[in-house]
């Protein structure tokens, strides 16, 4: 399976902090922001990674993250011109996503759960498309999933006024590959955009929909806004702190998941030997534990 981080976008929520700097590189505590996404997709097995972003930033997540060879990873990236859309995505990544299935998660999304990469990776034989439902108190900033008594999916309506559920649909979604197909026949809603929304429910409509309902020993935080970013910060800084673990720690992953061996894990950890990460990471190699 590929996987795509959507990292574009205006960020306009967060100016004057995204005037110069994409929102997807700031830091959330002790990371640049796309770690956390990027972590997602690695602990659900995918190593085949497309990164889409602005003209402006592109080169930037280039800096950061090279080829992705580091973390054992391949990573190619592309500019999306504009900020036309989510569903954009598997048109501008159709050549990349090739004959594959693809996972697509949103650069500003970030996922906590002990269970949640067993539930990734278990969640990979799925047909047609696959998305996550999350309960929130205010949902009408996202795409909400209606259910009947049966917990069937009755419909999906995107940033509804009147939503009618709590379901949200959190940015990680896992399409089959006819999804490039079905991308390129979205039109655009009347805000102007290729709405991921249109997409999943063309998948509702052939009946080839899974939802998966994300329950509430998963953190799901979205750090569009001064608020949600600043407490996305402290929600990492809290658990990691308490619990001597991190979060989104990609290097971590890429060892614990055997993407990388001792030797090329312990070039990186003495690549940050100055800071704590660089400490964290020595002291994994010395406990050694794989996930
Ligand atoms: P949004 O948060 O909906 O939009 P934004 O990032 O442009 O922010 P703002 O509303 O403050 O102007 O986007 C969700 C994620 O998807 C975010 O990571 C940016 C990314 N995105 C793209 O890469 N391309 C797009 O065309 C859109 C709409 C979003």
């Amino acid at each position: 399976m590929k996987g795509i981080i959507l990292a574009g976008g205006h960020g306009t929520r967060l100016n004057p902090l995204t005037l110069a700097v994409s929102k997807q590189l700031l830091p959330v505590y002790n990371k640049p922001m796309i770690y956390y996404p990027l972590s997602t997709l690695m602990l659900s097995g995918i190593k085949d990674i497309l990164i889409i972003s602005t003209e402006r930033d592109l080169p930037a997540f280039k800096n950061l993250l090279g080829d992705g060879s580091d973390l054992g990873c391949n990573f190619s990236y592309i500019v999306q011109k504009e900020a036309n859309g989510l569903a954009q995505a598997f048109v501008l990544g159709e050549d990349f996503i090739g004959d594959d299935k693809v996972a697509l998660i949103l650069g500003d999304n970030i996922f906590y759960s002990n269970r949640l990469p067993k539930l990734l990776r278990a969640n990979k034989e799925f047909e047609g498309g696959l998305i996550f439902a999350y309960q929130v108190s205010d949902p009408t900033s996202y795409g909400v999933v209606e259910f009947d008594k049966n917990n069937n999916v009755v419909s999906i309506e995107e940033k509804p006024e009147k939503p009618k559920s709590n379901f949200a649909i959190p940015g990680l979604y896992y399409f089959d590959n006819n999804v490039c197909k079905y991308a390129k026949s979205v039109a655009k809603s009347k805000r102007g955009e290729y709405e991921i929304t249109s997409l999943i429910n063309k998948y509702l409509q052939i009946n080839k929909l899974t939802v998966c309902v994300l329950d509430a020993g998963t953190a799901w935080l979205d750090t569009g806004t001064f608020d949600t970013l600043s407490r996305a910060g402290q929600f990492v800084e809290v658990i990691e702190k308490r619990q001597g673990v991190k979060i989104g720690c990609v290097e971590e992953i890429a060892y614990k998941m055997d993407y990388i061996n001792k030797n090329q894990f312990e070039k990186i950890s003495k690549k940050y030997q100055s800071s704590g990460y660089g400490k964290y990471l020595l002291d994994v190699l010395v406990n050694n534990e794989r996930v």
